[in-house]
């Protein structure tokens, strides 16, 4: 049994990521809407390590921010900076000059472009590593499309090197055992079998894969665990990599949420990695929900919904076709069909927001309804208000922005236009096709209206041109 509190993980991200083109750190690129090197500082961090060295490029304050407003408050995150991206075991050696090893336990390797590696995988990683006594081991992927370091085997099945794809003969590319990018490794061994490594191959690197060949020299044991689902081997190293990796990502996710008791109609489900959905949720295909979105149990989500970092809480209900940015939606809510959440909108419990309803930094009160073609916006709407048909607030003048707040009980009759700042008092009465300009006393009836003509016979008029 290994001892968690040994651990030490150095993560690889300083890379150029050529293959990428792209002025982003290759690390950077977003796997199921979070940058992939996050994935690998979750890793380490859930694996309880008490020391987190990532090793970056020169520029890395997008790196920084990235990990730093993921990981733990607590976690001990180092920066070492590997100003000449000059291979993957060079990588390792910076990390090392920089924040130091423990003199004894195991460390961890990540590379951070691998972001779907499973706890499952990197445990069997270390106890593999632990029961072997092995100096070094690699987690290993069985595939045949994967342009990756291939694992070398004697015939009796002894690891004997990995050969990187551009150095492999074409009897070594036939090996379909790969190396995934992820290693355990003594820190006792590393911290000299580092500056064992040499540069002689295709890419004048210094390739990590060369301390399998250091540790057999030297006569330790070097081991490889397989990788819990196949799928997690992928990695990204250019934009079509980088859609499959997605790809794999949100099916991953699919499939772990239906065994949450989630409910899912149909494939095109995506949801990102900080997003959380509670189980009885019931989301129809196709359904996009970002960034840190939380959908609490018992919430129901038809076909064509985009929620971005929102929150809908339990019992509400979005129809079809509904867009929801940075917007809380409390219980038992109705949202839509087409309705447009925009940030900081806050529906109270029982709120409702039919079609063509857009509304934009407004809090819409307990029961309060504004079910069609309407524009609320810097709006404080009260409890059990009925907006009618075609309200707008109007809220800017081409300069500024202006509030509007609407008491409890109001009645807004249709086609009303509430041109702020402005205030309808307690249980007043708007007419249909008001514009209000001046603030509104509770309990009275507001009306502005053009007087109605009517003209007798006229529509009978003789239609005919004059004769010219
Ligand atoms: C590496 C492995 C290969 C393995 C594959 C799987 C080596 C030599 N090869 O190849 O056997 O099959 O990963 O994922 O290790 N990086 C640095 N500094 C550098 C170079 C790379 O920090 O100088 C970082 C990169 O940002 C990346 C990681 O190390 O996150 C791996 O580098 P990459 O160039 O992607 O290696 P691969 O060619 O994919
Ligand atoms: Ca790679």
């Amino acid at each position: 049994m290994f001892i968690m509190t040994e651990l030490t993980a150095i993560i690889l991200a300083a890379g150029k990521g050529k293959r990428m083109n792209s002025d982003l750190p290759k690390v950077l690129h977003l796997v199921g809407g979070r940058p992939m090197v996050v994935f690998s500082a979750l890793t380490a961090q859930n694996l309880g390590c008490k020391k987190i060295t990532l090793v970056v490029p020169k520029k890395y304050e997008l790196i920084r921010q990235s990990v730093s407003s993921q990981l733990k408050k607590s976690a001990t995150v180092k920066y070492a900076v590997q100003a000449t991206p000059r291979g993957t075991g060079d990588a390792v050696r910076c990390a090392i000059e920089v924040a130091g090893l423990p003199k004894k336990g195991a460390v961890v390797i990540i590379n951070g472009d691998m972001p779907l590696i499973s706890p499952q995988s990197i445990s069997n990683l270390l106890s593999t590593h632990h029961k072997s006594q092995a100096a070094l081991t690699v987690l290993s992927a069985l595939h045949d499309n994967l342009h990756y370091g291939r694992i070398r085997r004697s015939a009796s099945g002894k690891i004997l090197g990995i050969v990187e794809e551009r150095d492999a003969s074409e009897e070594e590319l036939k090996i379909r055992e790969v190396n995934v990018g992820v290693y355990a490794c003594e820190a006792e061994f590393l911290s000299n079998a580092i500056y064992k490594l040499c540069d002689k191959n295709s890419q004048k690197e210094f390739y990590l894969t060369d301390l399998v060949e250091v540790a057999l020299a030297e006569g330790l044991t070097v081991a490889a665990a397989s990788v819990h689902d196949v799928g997690e081997a992928l990695g990204a190293n250019t934009p079509t990599e980088l859609i499959h990796v997605n790809r794999e990502y949100y099916g991953l996710r699919r499939r772990d949420l239906l065994l949450s008791g989630v409910t899912l109609n149909g494939n095109e489900v995506f949801v990102d990695a900080a997003s959380s959905i509670g189980p009885g949720v019931n989301l129809e295909s196709p359904c996009y929900v970002k960034g840190e979105s939380i959908i609490e149990s018992g919430v129901t989500i038809e076909t064509g919904c985009v929620i971005k970092s929102s929150r809908i809480r339990s019992g509400s209900h979005l129809k079809a076709y509904c867009y929801l940015d940075q917007a809380v939606v409390e219980k038992d809510c109705h949202v839509g069909p087409f309705a447009h959440l925009r940030p900081d909108t806050h529906l109270m419990d029982n709120a409702k927001i039919g079609n063509f309803v857009e509304t934009k930094k407004s809090v819409i009160g307990p029961g309060s309804k504004a079910n069609h073609l309407s524009y609320i916006g810097d709006t404080r709407v009260g409890e059990h208000v009925n907006i009618g048909a075609g309200t707008i607030t109007c809220n800017y003048d081409g300069v500024n922005k202006f509030k509007t707040v609407i008491e409890d009980g109001v009645f807004i009759g249709s086609d009303t236009q509430l041109v702020a700042p402005v205030k309808i008092g307690k249980g007043s009465f708007v007419g249909a096709g008001t514009t209000v300009t001046q603030d509104v006393k509770p309990y009275s009836l507001v009306i502005t209206r053009v007087p109605q003509k009517e003209i007798p016979g006229w529509a009978k008029r003789d239609r005919k041109k004059p004769k010219s």
